[in-house]
């Protein structure tokens, strides 16, 4: 067991409104501590490009309260090259960094284990922890990752808005919203907002499925005897079928089910909400999150355990081998690194009892609320 000296700071991936609060609670419980903190700008691309920056009470002094990294973030696609990560492992070593805590997702983490992997290290002490952060909610043994409250939050919100005109107008809206492969923000915004229907990868239905159901629920709407007969249709980005084709294809079948004096009166638009979703001040629930897992993530390098990931609440039971709960904060549990990337491999194929019951879970509550 050895106990970092150093600790480097890195947000890798896409951003996440939460990040900067577990860069501030990492630089202050450090230096606390009695740890010289630095930063690491742009991701493992700027690591590799040595961009090492100090980090003082002063320089994260608020930063809690803004959107996207201080930082900065990167994808970076060559540390999958052995040789690439060996420069990376050089320059750590040349700036004395022998802890590294990763803020970010998936391809973050996976980075991450590869970095400290005992092998390739031949010798260099390297400690990592992972703080996971992507508004997705696609990652594995973490019930929560830092963003996805307030991405929840900015989708609710812009709904809430496209609904004012949805409903005086009395059209249809196919809203798009980010989440990558996982349907987790789709399902969860569309309870929030009320939507009509929900699309989402989970549930794995061909492109002539998807329009027959907005179709179908669009005809439901309209034969209301009352107003208002706006649809809501939120589209998770993961639904591979462009929003746009998706409105061509509906207009057309409409057009073959519709007497076409009625045609008229129907309308359906499209809003994709993009990167709109990612920005934004956090929320108070991802900046405590942020907060609360960033102090976990430097307190356990502090004490000498290194390949965990703090992890808020998982949902699923964890065998000690593969976390525990957190000494520090009775919400927050360490998890092997590599076992929250298994899972989340694992989540994404549909094969875990959580994306079971999270895809059924969804439909029980879709149906009882929302129809
Ligand atoms: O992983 C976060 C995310 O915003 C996804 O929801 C989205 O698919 C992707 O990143 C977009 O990535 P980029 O900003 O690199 O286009």
């Amino acid at each position: 067991m050895r106990v970092a000296s150093r600790i480097g700071i890195l947000t890798s991936g896409g951003d996440a409104p939460g990040m900067n609060a577990a860069i501030r609670a990492i630089t202050l419980v450090g230096r606390a501590q009695g740890i010289d903190v630095v930063g690491i700008e742009r991701g493992y691309r700027g690591l590799l490009e040595d961009a090492v920056v100090p980090l003082t009470a002063a320089d994260v002094a608020s930063i809690q309260r803004e959107g996207g990294t201080i930082l900065g973030s990167a994808r970076c696609k060559e540390f999958h090259q052995r040789e690439v990560r060996d420069r990376a492992r050089r320059i750590l070593a040349n700036r004395a960094i022998d802890g590294l805590i990763v803020i970010g997702g998936n391809g973050s983490l996976t980075g991450a284990c590869r970095l400290a992997d005992a092998e390739e290290l031949a010798g260099q002490t390297l400690s990592i922890a992972g703080v996971p952060a992507s508004i997705d909610n696609d990652l594995g043994l973490t019930g929560l990752s830092i963003g996805v409250d307030t991405a929840m939050n900015t989708i609710v919100e812009a709904c809430d808005k496209i609904a004012d005109t949805a409903t005086a107008h009395d059209r249809t809206f196919i809203v798009e919203v980010m989440g990558r492969d996982c349907g987790y923000l789709a399902m969860t915004s569309a309870i929030a907002v009320g939507a009509d229907l929900t699309l989402f990868p989970e549930a794995d239905k061909s492109e002539a499925e998807i329009v027959e159901q907005i179709v179908d629920t669009v005809l439901a709407v309209r034969g209301r005897s009352r107003r208002p007969r706006r649809v809501i249709i939120i589209k998770a980005e993961g639904v591979s079928i462009a929003a746009d084709r998706l409105k061509t294809a509906v207009d057309t079948r409409l057009g073959d089910k519709v007497p076409e004096a009625e045609l008229s009166g129907i309308e359906t638009r499209v809003t994709v909400l993009g990167h709109v979703v990612r920005g934004g001040r956090p929320s108070a629930f991802d900046r405590l999150l942020g907060s609360r897992l960033g102090n976990v993530a430097v307190r356990t390098l502090l004490g000498g355990i290194s390949h965990k990931m703090a992890a808020w609440m998982p949902a699923v039971e964890l065998s000690p081998d593969v976390g525990f709960r957190s000494p520090v904060d009775p919400y927050c549990w360490l998890v092997e690194i590599s076992a929250a990337l298994a899972e989340t491999d694992r989540l994404l194929e549909g094969k875990t009892a959580l994306a079971r019951w999270r895809a059924g879970a969804f439909d029980a509550i879709h149906d009882t609320l929302l129809l």
